[in-house]
Protein backbone atom coordinates (compact mmCIF):
# COMPACT_ATOMS: atom_id res chain seq x y z
CA UNK A 1 0.00 0.00 0.00
CA UNK A 2 1.56 3.49 -0.73
CA UNK A 3 1.89 6.13 1.99
CA UNK A 4 1.31 9.85 1.59
CA UNK A 5 3.92 12.43 2.29
CA UNK A 6 3.49 15.10 5.35
CA UNK A 7 1.61 12.03 7.62
CA UNK A 8 0.78 12.24 11.25
CA UNK A 9 2.63 9.25 11.98
CA UNK A 10 5.51 8.33 9.40
CA UNK A 11 5.73 5.19 9.33
CA UNK A 12 1.55 4.70 8.84
CA UNK A 13 -0.17 2.87 6.43
CA UNK A 14 -3.20 3.34 7.43
CA UNK A 15 -3.06 7.38 6.60
CA UNK A 16 -3.81 6.29 2.83
CA UNK A 17 -3.07 8.24 -0.57
CA UNK A 18 -5.50 9.89 -2.26
CA UNK A 19 -5.46 6.94 -4.45
CA UNK A 20 -5.97 4.20 -2.72
CA UNK A 21 -8.63 6.00 -0.79
CA UNK A 22 -10.35 6.29 -3.45
CA UNK A 23 -10.00 2.89 -4.59
CA UNK A 24 -9.75 1.68 -1.14
CA UNK A 25 -12.98 -1.00 -1.53
CA UNK A 26 -11.31 -2.36 -5.34
CA UNK A 27 -8.00 -2.82 -3.49
CA UNK A 28 -9.08 -4.62 -1.16
CA UNK A 29 -11.25 -7.18 -3.28
CA UNK A 30 -7.70 -7.57 -5.45
CA UNK A 31 -5.53 -8.25 -2.15
CA UNK A 32 -7.88 -10.86 -0.75
CA UNK A 33 -8.54 -11.97 -4.57
CA UNK A 34 -12.05 -11.77 -4.23
CA UNK A 35 -12.61 -12.85 -0.57
CA UNK A 36 -13.55 -9.77 0.79
CA UNK A 37 -17.09 -9.86 0.18
CA UNK A 38 -17.62 -12.94 2.21
CA UNK A 39 -15.47 -12.26 4.67
CA UNK A 40 -16.83 -8.94 5.98
CA UNK A 41 -20.49 -9.94 6.09
CA UNK A 42 -18.82 -13.21 7.81
CA UNK A 43 -17.62 -11.15 10.39
CA UNK A 44 -20.22 -8.21 10.85
CA UNK A 45 -23.07 -11.45 11.30
CA UNK A 46 -20.69 -12.38 14.30
CA UNK A 47 -21.21 -9.11 15.63
CA UNK A 48 -24.69 -9.79 16.79
CA UNK A 49 -25.95 -6.40 15.93
CA UNK A 50 -29.37 -6.08 17.68
CA UNK A 51 -31.65 -3.81 15.73
CA UNK A 52 -31.85 -0.72 18.11
CA UNK A 53 -27.93 -0.69 18.74
CA UNK A 54 -25.77 2.40 18.44
CA UNK A 55 -22.74 1.59 17.08
CA UNK A 56 -19.65 3.97 16.01
CA UNK A 57 -17.25 3.00 13.32
CA UNK A 58 -13.83 4.59 13.75
CA UNK A 59 -12.04 4.49 10.85
CA UNK A 60 -14.96 3.35 9.13
CA UNK A 61 -13.22 4.19 5.09
CA UNK A 62 -15.59 4.57 2.68
CA UNK A 63 -18.62 3.23 4.46
CA UNK A 64 -18.87 -0.35 2.85
CA UNK A 65 -18.61 -1.93 6.49
CA UNK A 66 -21.35 0.79 8.10
CA UNK A 67 -23.63 -0.53 5.04
CA UNK A 68 -23.46 -3.99 5.85
CA UNK A 69 -24.23 -3.46 9.48
CA UNK A 70 -26.87 -0.89 8.99
CA UNK A 71 -29.07 -3.63 7.23
CA UNK A 72 -29.56 -5.40 10.90
CA UNK A 73 -30.75 -1.93 12.12
CA UNK A 74 -34.24 -0.43 12.64
CA UNK A 75 -36.32 1.81 14.71
CA UNK A 76 -33.41 3.80 16.85
CA UNK A 77 -30.56 1.49 15.96
CA UNK A 78 -27.43 4.15 13.91
CA UNK A 79 -24.38 4.29 13.12
CA UNK A 80 -21.71 7.08 13.27
CA UNK A 81 -18.62 6.40 11.05
CA UNK A 82 -15.60 8.53 11.83
CA UNK A 83 -12.75 9.02 9.63
CA UNK A 84 -10.26 11.35 9.32
CA UNK A 85 -10.38 11.61 5.84
CA UNK A 86 -12.15 13.65 3.66
CA UNK A 87 -12.27 11.47 0.39
CA UNK A 88 -13.42 8.33 2.79
CA UNK A 89 -16.07 11.52 4.03
CA UNK A 90 -17.30 11.66 0.59
CA UNK A 91 -17.37 8.22 -0.74
CA UNK A 92 -19.10 7.26 2.87
CA UNK A 93 -22.01 9.91 2.15
CA UNK A 94 -22.63 8.87 -1.02
CA UNK A 95 -22.19 4.67 -0.73
CA UNK A 96 -24.53 5.09 2.81
CA UNK A 97 -27.18 8.13 0.91
CA UNK A 98 -29.96 5.38 1.55
CA UNK A 99 -29.69 4.73 5.30
CA UNK A 100 -31.38 7.13 7.34
CA UNK A 101 -29.83 6.19 10.70
CA UNK A 102 -26.01 6.22 9.38
CA UNK A 103 -24.13 9.56 9.54
CA UNK A 104 -20.34 10.37 9.20
CA UNK A 105 -18.53 12.46 11.56
CA UNK A 106 -15.05 13.69 10.22
CA UNK A 107 -12.99 13.30 13.69
CA UNK A 108 -9.41 11.96 14.77
CA UNK A 109 -9.75 8.99 16.84
CA UNK A 110 -5.81 9.19 17.64
CA UNK A 111 -6.66 12.35 19.86
CA UNK A 112 -8.74 12.15 22.89
CA UNK A 113 -12.56 13.19 22.02
CA UNK A 114 -15.35 13.65 23.59
CA UNK A 115 -19.30 12.90 21.91
CA UNK A 116 -21.96 12.94 24.49
CA UNK A 117 -23.30 10.27 22.43
CA UNK A 118 -22.26 6.46 23.93
CA UNK A 119 -22.83 3.36 22.27
CA UNK A 120 -23.63 -0.03 22.73
CA UNK A 121 -20.90 -1.02 19.90
CA UNK A 122 -17.77 0.52 18.79
CA UNK A 123 -16.50 -1.39 15.80
CA UNK A 124 -12.85 -0.44 14.47
CA UNK A 125 -11.64 -2.19 11.42
CA UNK A 126 -7.66 -2.08 9.95
CA UNK A 127 -6.92 1.05 11.71
CA UNK A 128 -5.62 -0.06 15.21
CA UNK A 129 -2.69 -1.43 13.79
CA UNK A 130 -1.13 1.35 11.77
CA UNK A 131 -0.60 3.63 14.69
CA UNK A 132 2.66 3.89 17.22
CA UNK A 133 1.42 1.76 20.37
CA UNK A 134 1.46 5.11 22.67
CA UNK A 135 -0.99 6.31 20.05
CA UNK A 136 -3.31 2.80 20.48
CA UNK A 137 -3.82 3.56 24.21
CA UNK A 138 -5.36 6.43 23.26
CA UNK A 139 -7.64 5.05 20.80
CA UNK A 140 -8.37 2.28 23.42
CA UNK A 141 -9.36 5.26 25.67
CA UNK A 142 -11.41 7.21 23.46
CA UNK A 143 -13.60 3.55 23.04
CA UNK A 144 -13.74 2.86 26.49
CA UNK A 145 -14.99 6.90 27.81
CA UNK A 146 -17.42 6.48 24.85
CA UNK A 147 -18.82 2.80 25.34
CA UNK A 148 -22.10 2.33 27.07
CA UNK A 149 -21.28 0.35 30.56
CA UNK A 150 -22.04 -3.11 28.93
CA UNK A 151 -21.38 -2.36 25.24
CA UNK A 152 -18.83 -4.30 23.16
CA UNK A 153 -15.60 -3.39 21.57
CA UNK A 154 -15.02 -5.23 18.21
CA UNK A 155 -11.51 -5.00 16.79
CA UNK A 156 -11.11 -6.52 13.58
CA UNK A 157 -7.49 -6.68 12.74
CA UNK A 158 -4.60 -8.91 12.11
CA UNK A 159 -4.51 -11.79 15.04
CA UNK A 160 -1.60 -12.22 16.68
CA UNK A 161 1.01 -14.43 15.47
CA UNK A 162 4.84 -14.26 14.98
CA UNK A 163 6.17 -13.29 11.60
CA UNK A 164 9.14 -15.47 10.97
CA UNK A 165 6.86 -18.15 11.64
CA UNK A 166 4.30 -17.74 8.52
CA UNK A 167 4.71 -19.62 5.57
CA UNK A 168 7.34 -17.74 3.17
CA UNK A 169 5.27 -16.49 0.29
CA UNK A 170 2.64 -15.11 3.43
CA UNK A 171 5.71 -13.15 5.35
CA UNK A 172 7.11 -11.83 2.14
CA UNK A 173 3.65 -10.44 1.08
CA UNK A 174 2.86 -9.45 4.87
CA UNK A 175 6.35 -7.53 4.65
CA UNK A 176 5.67 -5.52 1.39
CA UNK A 177 2.24 -4.15 1.91
CA UNK A 178 1.94 -3.69 6.12
CA UNK A 179 3.38 -1.00 7.84
CA UNK A 180 6.24 -1.04 10.81
CA UNK A 181 3.67 -0.54 13.30
CA UNK A 182 1.74 -3.62 12.18
CA UNK A 183 4.60 -5.79 12.84
CA UNK A 184 4.20 -4.60 16.75
CA UNK A 185 0.78 -4.86 16.63
CA UNK A 186 0.85 -8.76 15.96
CA UNK A 187 3.48 -9.43 18.41
CA UNK A 188 1.31 -8.08 21.77
CA UNK A 189 -1.10 -9.82 24.09
CA UNK A 190 -4.04 -7.91 23.00
CA UNK A 191 -6.51 -9.96 25.38
CA UNK A 192 -3.99 -8.47 28.43
CA UNK A 193 -3.42 -4.90 26.86
CA UNK A 194 -7.88 -4.76 26.59
CA UNK A 195 -7.55 -6.06 30.07
CA UNK A 196 -5.67 -3.44 31.08
CA UNK A 197 -8.64 -0.58 30.19
CA UNK A 198 -11.03 -2.69 32.10
CA UNK A 199 -12.45 -5.00 29.05
CA UNK A 200 -13.87 -8.24 29.94
CA UNK A 201 -15.41 -11.13 28.22
CA UNK A 202 -13.36 -12.01 25.46
CA UNK A 203 -14.66 -14.10 22.53
CA UNK A 204 -12.72 -14.15 19.26
CA UNK A 205 -13.31 -15.39 15.35
CA UNK A 206 -10.37 -15.91 13.12
CA UNK A 207 -9.92 -15.75 9.48
CA UNK A 208 -7.79 -15.97 6.63
CA UNK A 209 -5.83 -19.00 7.68
CA UNK A 210 -6.52 -17.02 11.54
CA UNK A 211 -4.14 -14.34 10.08
CA UNK A 212 -7.16 -11.96 10.76
CA UNK A 213 -9.13 -11.77 14.03
CA UNK A 214 -12.38 -9.96 15.35
CA UNK A 215 -11.82 -9.84 19.02
CA UNK A 216 -14.91 -8.85 21.07
CA UNK A 217 -14.42 -7.63 24.22
CA UNK A 218 -17.07 -6.00 26.63
CA UNK A 219 -16.69 -2.92 29.13
CA UNK A 220 -17.18 -4.16 32.62
CA UNK A 221 -20.62 -3.11 33.74
CA UNK A 222 -19.56 -1.54 36.90
CA UNK A 223 -23.17 -1.48 38.09
CA UNK A 224 -22.72 -5.60 38.32
CA UNK A 225 -19.31 -5.58 39.94
C1 LIG B 1 -6.97 0.74 6.16
S1 LIG B 1 -8.32 1.88 6.13
C2 LIG B 1 -9.66 0.92 6.85
C3 LIG B 1 -11.02 1.47 6.51
C4 LIG B 1 -12.21 0.70 7.10
N1 LIG B 1 -12.15 0.63 8.52
C5 LIG B 1 -12.31 -0.67 6.49
O1 LIG B 1 -12.03 -1.66 7.18
O2 LIG B 1 -12.69 -0.76 5.32
C6 LIG B 1 -7.86 2.97 7.46
C7 LIG B 1 -8.83 4.11 7.66
O3 LIG B 1 -8.45 4.80 8.84
C8 LIG B 1 -8.57 6.20 8.60
N2 LIG B 1 -7.66 6.90 9.53
C9 LIG B 1 -6.31 6.86 9.54
N3 LIG B 1 -5.82 7.61 10.54
C10 LIG B 1 -6.90 8.12 11.20
C11 LIG B 1 -7.04 8.98 12.32
N4 LIG B 1 -5.97 9.45 12.97
N5 LIG B 1 -8.29 9.32 12.73
C12 LIG B 1 -9.38 8.84 12.06
N6 LIG B 1 -9.30 8.03 10.97
C13 LIG B 1 -8.08 7.67 10.55
C14 LIG B 1 -8.18 6.35 7.14
O4 LIG B 1 -8.62 7.57 6.59
C15 LIG B 1 -8.84 5.12 6.53
O5 LIG B 1 -10.15 5.39 6.13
Amino acid sequence: MKLKKNKIYPDSGVELTPFTAINYDKVMNIATLGLYHGFIHRAIKAMHIQSEDKILDLGCGTGRNACIMGKYLSGTGKITGMDISPIMERQFNKKCAKYHNIDFARQRIDLPFSISEKFDKIFISFVIHGFPHEIRKTVLKNIYTHLKPGGAFFMLDFSEFKMNEMPFLYRFIFKKIECKYAFDFIERDWKQILSDYNFTGFEEFLFFKDYVRLLKAKKLDIRYK
